[in-house]
């Protein structure tokens, strides 16, 4: 029996809630997704934080540089008015408060966890988040991916058993060699590409997430076709429309 194609709420449930933050996250949870997905970058002072870009201008009230500012001044921030007026006490989280609010509700899916290293270097950045997960001694499964391939052959270093995945815009002869390789698992390749060699949609590409699916239409052929999961801003609809096509066909 095929497995479902996994849904994976890209940066919580973004679409009604401040991405990154704990609210999306709960927000997220409510639909029972496969997998989290969230976004690491590190702060002047060296702590570790949940924010997508590398700058804080487009989702708080501040401006400027994650890695140029301090923890304090990033807390000091309004992460939820951009979103919802209500929102405005909404914090950015720090990595061990998103890891606690994990073990909190007994998370049991996967966390798929973004290491952003593709436009900041932060040097020594995969061996802290390592030992930070390895000190929460998390029970739930953790997929580690990120742009940078550098970054993808550090992790493997640090831990030959972690389960790890390329981010791609398009999975290059260099991206399939390092697969073959073993430096990752598995591949997270950009929608926009895919469409443009339909083929591919059916190929039995057992290794293969796609982000970031939003479109009804996108998500029918990616469910039709049964690739290994979605990268979705839309959970509810994705929830909708895989019972619909995979149903009771698809175990789990
Ligand atoms: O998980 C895939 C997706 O998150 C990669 O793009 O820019 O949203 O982190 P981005
Ligand atoms: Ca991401």
């Amino acid at each position: 029996m095929n497995k479902k194609t996994d849904i994976i709420a890209h940066r919580g449930y973004r679409v009604v809630a401040p991405e990154n933050t704990i609210p999306a996250f709960e927000a997220a949870l409510a639909y029972q997704p496969d997998m989290l997905e969230m976004d690491i970058h590190r702060t002047k002072d060296g702590h570790l934080v949940v924010i997508h870009d590398e700058k804080v201008d487009r989702t708080t009230n501040g401006t400027g540089f994650v890695k140029d500012l301090t923890l304090a001044e990033i807390k000091s921030l309004d992460a939820g008015s951009y979103k919802q007026p209500i929102m405005q006490d909404v914090k950015i989280p720090t990595f061990t408060e998103f890891l606690t609010f994990l073990r909190d509700i007994n998370f049991d899916q996967t966390l798929l966890l973004e290491i952003k290293t593709d436009h900041v270097s932060y040097p020594g950045i995969e061996q802290e988040i390592l030992e930070m997960i390895t000190s929460f001694r998390p029970k739930y499964h953790i997929i580690y991916q990120s742009f940078n391939l550098e970054t993808l052959i550090r992790l493997r270093k640090l831990d030959a058993h972690v389960t790890i995945a390329a981010l791609v815009f398009w999975a290059s002869p260099k991206v399939y060699w390092l697969k073959i390789r073993g430096i990752f698992d598995y591949i997270h390749s950009d929608i926009r590409i895919l469409k443009k060699k339909p083929k591919m949609f059916w190929w039995p590409n057992i290794h293969m997430r796609i982000w970031t699916v939003d479109s009804e239409e996108d998500m029918r052929r990616v469910f039709q076709a049964g690739l290994k999961g979605m990268i979705t801003n839309q959970v509810a609809l994705a929830t909708r429309i895989r019972e619909e096509i995979q149903g009771d066909r698809h175990g789990k």
